[in-house]
């Protein structure tokens, strides 16, 4: 006999059916609520609501865990690589040797973007933000390659997969290259795909661009750990424009742009402009976790705190731990990773964020190694993106292979009751 909850209202009872998962999380299904009792649910932020049933990631906010396809996010970071982890988060499975390569000789067939589409990119001044730039030429990648709107079979939807991982890469890098005055770049199908982003971001006609392996193998482990991260807000704005059956391209758009934002993926941003600012202000980091807790006070301490992880985001031990490596293998003394280190001891050590479960998370030290690589500040969230590519993908798809009928929440309206018109001379 499978479990059912009981809801009583007013002098009616009525039983509700219970979901449970593999990794036995509960949820009451209330699809039948409103036709059972004319009441509807109230939960903004979603904070007790789930959107969907997935088969992508499983996160455990209280303990710190992260798993993709079952595998941890530990295990996945050290033994594989950024284009295996997108097979797997895609298609569900890790590949077999052959399916790898065939999955990369399938991107490669796509890597080259329609010229036209630099029309569009020198319509933009050089100082736009790279992320509203990348959300506008994904957007435009629709135009030039329709059959990629409405994925009907599967040959459809995997060319749509290729495709965008194909193109996504080298658009954002362009974000880059137009906000510095460079000529663009093109992927090059004899390197690999990480090998291309830094190829594509730092090549410059003058010379060519050395590879160091250290560099390529961090920031392989930094697209694997942003990868996914099941229902998060630019994943849900993904799975909801899908839903309407708007295409792949048009729905990574939206996603670009509910990343932008600092409560999200503009987070690693916002948090080195935060130990900018500290360091500049003469380090006091005691006199920023006040601000932070001050009320009156719209600081927040960026990098802090999760609407899942009430435990060390698992990332950020990660994250931590090669911010130390690279900026030690590259001989780089930033002391803003000294002012990140203190400041986490000290918010750590504070009653007001050990009472809210505030640690640090995935983008609190993220962008002490991007600058180490020497990834301007604006193209920080951008790096997100890059990360966050195949979960998006992997999630539309299966929203769209599971049917999912069209996202349309409810309200309760606090508007003014029934009133008549009143002409202009009279008002
Ligand atoms: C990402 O969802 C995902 O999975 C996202 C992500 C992903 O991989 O997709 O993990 C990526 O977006 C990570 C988060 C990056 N954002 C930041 O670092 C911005 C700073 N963090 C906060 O804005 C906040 O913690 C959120 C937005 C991340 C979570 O906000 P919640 O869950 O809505 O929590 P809340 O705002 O209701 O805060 C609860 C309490 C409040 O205090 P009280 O009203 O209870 O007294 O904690 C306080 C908040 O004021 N609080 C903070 C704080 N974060 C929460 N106080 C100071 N500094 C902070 N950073």
């Amino acid at each position: 006999m499978s479990e059912t909850v009981k809801l009583v209202v007013g002098d009616n009872s009525y039983e509700f059916p219970v979901i449970e998962g593999t990794e036995n999380e509960k949820a009451i299904d209330i699809g039948k609520l409103r036709d059972l009792t004319g009441y509807i649910t109230m939960d903004p932020g979603y904070k007790n609501t789930g959107a969907c049933s997935s088969n992508i990631t499983y996160l455990d906010g209280e303990n710190g865990i992260l798993h993709y396809r079952g595998y941890s996010i530990e295990s996945l970071a050290e033994q594989s690589t950024f284009l295996e982890v997108s097979y797997l988060l895609i298609f569900g499975e890790l590949p077999s040797k052959s399916q790898l390569t065939q999955f990369e000789t399938d991107i490669r067939k796509y890597t080259l973007v329609n010229e036209e589409m630099k029309n569009i990119l020198d319509g933009f001044p050089k100082t736009a933000h790279p992320m509203g730039v990348l959300s506008s030429l994904t957007s435009a990648l629709t135009a030039f390659n329709p059959k990629a709107v409405n994925v009907n079979n599967d040959k459809e939807m995997y060319d749509a997969i290729c495709k965008t991982m194909a193109k996504f890469i080298v658009i954002a890098t362009w974000t880059y290259r137009k906000s510095m005055g460079y000529p663009l770049n093109y992927y090059d199908n004899t390197k690999g795909y990480v090998d291309n982003f830094l190829r594509l971001m730092f090549e410059l006609p003058t010379g060519p661009y050395n590879i160091d392996p250290k560099i390529v193998s961090a920031l392989d482990k930094l697209f694997i750990l942003h990868a996914d991260h099941e229902q998060n807000c630019s994943t849900s704005t993904v799975r909801m424009v899908g839903s309407s059956h708007a295409g792949l391209f048009a729905s990574i758009s939206s996603g670009v742009s509910a990343l932008w934002g600092p409560l999200h993926g503009g987070a690693n941003q916002a948090v080195l402009e935060m130990l900018e600012q500290i360091k500049n202000d003469g380090g006091d980091v005691d006199k920023y976790v006040l601000k932070a807790k001050d009320k009156d006070d719209p600081f927040r301490l960026m990098g802090f705190g999760h609407r899942v992880y009430k435990n060390f985001d698992p990332r950020a031990r990660i994250i931590k731990k090669a911010a130390d490596d690279v900026l030690g293998t590259l001989g780089v003394d930033d002391p803003v990773l000294e002012i990140a280190k203190k400041l986490e001891k000290v918010a750590l050590e504070d009653e007001y964020f050990k009472a809210r479960n505030l640690y640090p998370n995935v983008d609190f030290y993220s962008g002490i190694i991007y600058r180490a690589l020497g990834i301007p500040v604006d193209m920080f969230t951008v790096m997100f993106a890059i990360g966050r590519l195949p979960g998006w993908i992997a999630q539309w798809k299966e929203m769209r292979a599971n049917k999912e009928p069209i996202g349309r929440p409810r309200q309760i309206y606090n508007g003014a009751t029934p009133r008549d018109y009143v002409s202009l001379d009279k008002r």
